[in-house]
């Protein structure tokens, strides 16, 4: 699936929560808005799609009832719950504990993040939050324009009144797969330019871990830049997972990569966050 680029206006992402079936194949968004609790004192909101609109938006039957369906449909319509985690990581890593209206923590140095494969987007909408510029990457378009756009504008209204509703504030959209987006990003003067890039939940196929490292690799700034891979220790049936991850960027020998967290709350297998620093 080729990259490109999603050039969407807050409008268009505000009526895709709204908007309903016309009939006429067009997008289908029967969308319930969320709260997320990332910390007490810090919420966001994301979308959740019907299973009828989400099997719709892929034209694919029976979406509802499986996770993944490789090369076509990735994941994205779900949060999932190492995006919680990265996204209450990034907290206490920025010490970002509060959200209001009005007074946002400001990042240091409002640094330029990718999230890749994104889904919801919740970690990059929170550092977006804070300040920081964001792009998003998801495999399926459909996820960045039903979901993922319309989080960024329900979450960061202020922001949106600002820049009159045309455009995103400091965030860009980039579907397609991590194979083809370096080129991209490349055409676009941002290959290399990214402080920091965040994913959730994309480790889980052994037969992607290389391409997401390889674009990881290109898309960061070499030196300062570091990556925060939260995830499974193990995908029980596709076979990824934290510790062959880890195998495959020590073989590498790009980065030191370290696991800076673990959650083991007896809800699911082990979670993690790794970070991934370049060498000196
Ligand atoms: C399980 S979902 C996780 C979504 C979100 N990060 C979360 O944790 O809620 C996995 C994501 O990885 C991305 N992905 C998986 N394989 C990919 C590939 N080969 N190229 C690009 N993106 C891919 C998809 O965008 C998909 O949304």
């Amino acid at each position: 699936m080729p990259a490109e680029e999603l050039i969407l206006s807050t409008q268009e992402a505000g009526d895709a929560r709204s908007a309903s079936d016309a009939g006429s194949g067009a997008v289908v968004c029967d969308v319930l808005t969320e709260v997320v609790e990332i910390l007490p004192n810090v919420r966001l909101l994301k979308g959740r799609l019907s299973s009828r609109a989400s099997s719709q938006l892929l034209q694919e039957e029976g979406l509802a009832d499986s996770d993944l369906i490789p090369g076509n449909y990735e994941g994205g319509f779900k949060l999932w719950e190492c995006a919680i985690d990265l996204a209450r990581f990034m907290c206490q890593h920025f010490s970002i504990d509060y959200f209001d209206q009005h007074a946002y923590p400001q990042l240091p140095g409002l640094p330029r993040v990718l999230e890749l494969g994104c889904g919801q987007g919740i970690p990059g909408i929170l550092l977006l939050k804070a300040g920081a510029e964001v792009h998003f990457q998801d495999y399926n378009r459909e996820v960045l324009t039903a979901l993922t756009a319309p989080n960024v504008t329900a979450n960061t209204a202020d922001n949106n009144r600002q820049a009159e509703g045309h455009s995103f504030p400091r965030s860009r959209f980039f579907s397609g797969d991590w194979a083809t987006l370096p080129t991209l990003l490349e055409k676009e003067g941002l290959l290399g330019t990214y402080d920091i890039i965040l994913s959730a939940e994309t480790i889980y196929s052994l037969d992607s871990q290389q391409q997401l490292l390889s674009c990881i690799k290109q898309c960061l700034r070499p030196t300062t830049g570091q990556a925060w891979v939260a995830a499974k220790s193990y995908y029980f049936g596709v076979g990824g997972g934290t510790a062959s991850f880890i195998r495959l960027v020590e073989k590498d020998g790009t980065f030191n990569v370290k696991t800076i967290d673990v959650i083991n709350d007896g809800a699911s297998n082990k979670r993690e966050i790794l970070t991934l620093k370049f060498k000196r």
